[in-house]
């Protein structure tokens, strides 16, 4: 523990259970010093399991649909209540797709259930940005970061609707981490991160085999949820604050990636 976060302020979304990404940032951001406020949507809630988290680290939490206007303005003004002022960091931890769920493939998408894909796992960084800074809810240099896949840049597949989803969620960050920026020195990144074995993740069709692909494909091997929450710590401490506008791939060096001595002895068995 280096104290990175001491003094500072955040709200947690998407903490589901243990194994969630959001789930072990909480943990983290609270060893190194923070005080948070946890959110999730009153579905997720209502299975119980964030209380437990809630108590560990001594935050409350406020339900909140991210598709929900009301919602989200309930959660910014009670934050700032709870803190009595503005806050220094946001984890955008929420994914969801409509299509995926109802196993539709790609090429036959129900457009209505897209748009709701959309709002829940793209614009709702948009919609959360823009109701904290119209009550002047967020510091000077304070950090947001929201998880991204590198789906949003090639073709996995599998991965359907998701794909344009995080298309959308990474071009929110840049456009609004230029008006914030520039508002009040507030910045905003998305973390590309690698599969991981996740309520969300386990969603992807083929997922066991996607995961050991990844694997095999970077060199440092996948980066697990752990080693998430660590890198997402440093994005809300001081220590990165001219880092804004930016998808940084947290993935083992997957991305850069053309093909890997494990990969090329599994095609010539
Ligand atoms: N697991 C992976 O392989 C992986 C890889 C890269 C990026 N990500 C991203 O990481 C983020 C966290 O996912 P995770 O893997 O920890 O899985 P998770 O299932 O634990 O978390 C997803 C969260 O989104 C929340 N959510 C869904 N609809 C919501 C709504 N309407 N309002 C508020 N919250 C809502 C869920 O309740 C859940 O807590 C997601 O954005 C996901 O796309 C995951």
């Amino acid at each position: 523990m280096y104290n990175l976060l001491k003094g500072k302020k955040g709200i947690i979304f998407g903490a589901l259970d243990e194994k969630s990404i959001a789930w072990i940032t909480a943990l983290k951001c609270h060893e190194e010093g923070a005080e948070i406020v946890l959110s999730n949507a009153p579905v997720a809630m209502r299975m119980g399991a964030i209380n437990q988290l809630a108590e560990k680290i001594n935050a409350p939490v406020i339900a909140c649909d991210v598709s929900s206007a009301d919602d989200v303005e309930n959660l910014i003004v009670k934050t700032k209540e709870h803190f009595g002022g503005g806050f220094d960091f946001i984890l955008h931890s929420i994914g969801m797709s409509l299509n995926v769920r109802k196993g539709k493939h790609y090429t036959e998408i129900d457009y209505v259930h897209n748009l709701k894909t959309f709002e829940i796992s793209s614009m709702s960084l948009h919609r959360v940005l823009a109701t904290c800074m119209k009550h002047d809810a967020l510091n000077e240099w304070a950090s947001v970061v929201a998880l991204s896949y590198i789906a949003a840049q090639r073709v996995f597949p599998d991965y359907n609707e998701m794909a344009d989803a995080k298309s959308l969620l990474e071009s929110v960050a840049r456009s609004f981490g230029y008006h914030y920026g520039v508002k009040k020195h507030v910045r905003i990144n998305t973390v590309s991160q690698s599969p991981t074995r996740t309520t969300a993740g386990s969603g992807v069709k083929g997922f066991d085999g996607f995961i050991s692909y990844a694997e095999k494909m970077s060199p440092l091997g996948n980066a697990s949820a752990e080693d998430c929450a660590n890198y997402c710590v440093t994005l809300f401490s001081d220590l990165t604050k001219m880092v804004t506008m930016q998808n940084l791939f947290h993935d083992g060096g997957f991305s850069n990636t053309g093909v890997t001595g494990a990969v090329i002895d599994q095609m010539e068995k």
